[in-house]
């Protein structure tokens, strides 16, 4: 029988996959379409689903991030664990500005914030060791 605790572990599990893994994806191409034109060009049908998947991984944390203590029976860190919302609050907001300065096409902003973003997720991954 799967548990609700397990069914939420797996969303955070699967969340982390998708935000992580693509926020990753994404800086990578990035970096590969400011050398090469080919792929600068294929970014707009490439860079749509990834976005795409970022969001859908958020959601899954956070969906996931509020349920998980309701059915955890160890000891959490609530210090950590605010931190750590207040970095994902973080990510959520930049990751807005990302999607309105890419409509603009501020590029340099873009690379700004991409990396920012890409720190505040492995940040985030790291401290939740600790919650
Ligand atoms: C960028 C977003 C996030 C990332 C990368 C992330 C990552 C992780 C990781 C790697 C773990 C440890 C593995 C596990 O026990 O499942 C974890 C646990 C946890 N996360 Fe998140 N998380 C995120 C967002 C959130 C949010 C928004 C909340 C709450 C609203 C949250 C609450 C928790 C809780 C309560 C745990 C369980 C700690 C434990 O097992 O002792 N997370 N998270």
């Amino acid at each position: 029988m799967i548990e609700w605790l397990d069914f939420y572990n797996f969303l955070h599990f699967v969340g982390l996959a998708f935000g992580l893994g693509g926020a990753t994806i994404m800086t990578i191409i990035s970096m590969k379409a400011e050398k090469h034109k080919e792929v600068g060009a294929a970014m707009r049908y490439i860079s749509a689903p990834i976005v795409k998947l970022i969001w859908v991984g958020l959601l899954f944390l956070i969906i996931s991030g509020i349920a998980l203590p309701f059915y955890i029976t160890w000891p959490l860190d609530r210090n950590m664990l605010l931190i750590k919302h207040i970095l994902v609050a973080f990510i959520v907001i930049i990751g807005i500005i990302l999607g309105i300065s890419s409509r603009k096409g501020l590029r340099k902003q873009m690379k700004f914030f991409s990396i920012i973003n890409l720190i505040l997720w492995y940040a985030v991954t790291l401290l939740s060791v600790f919650v």
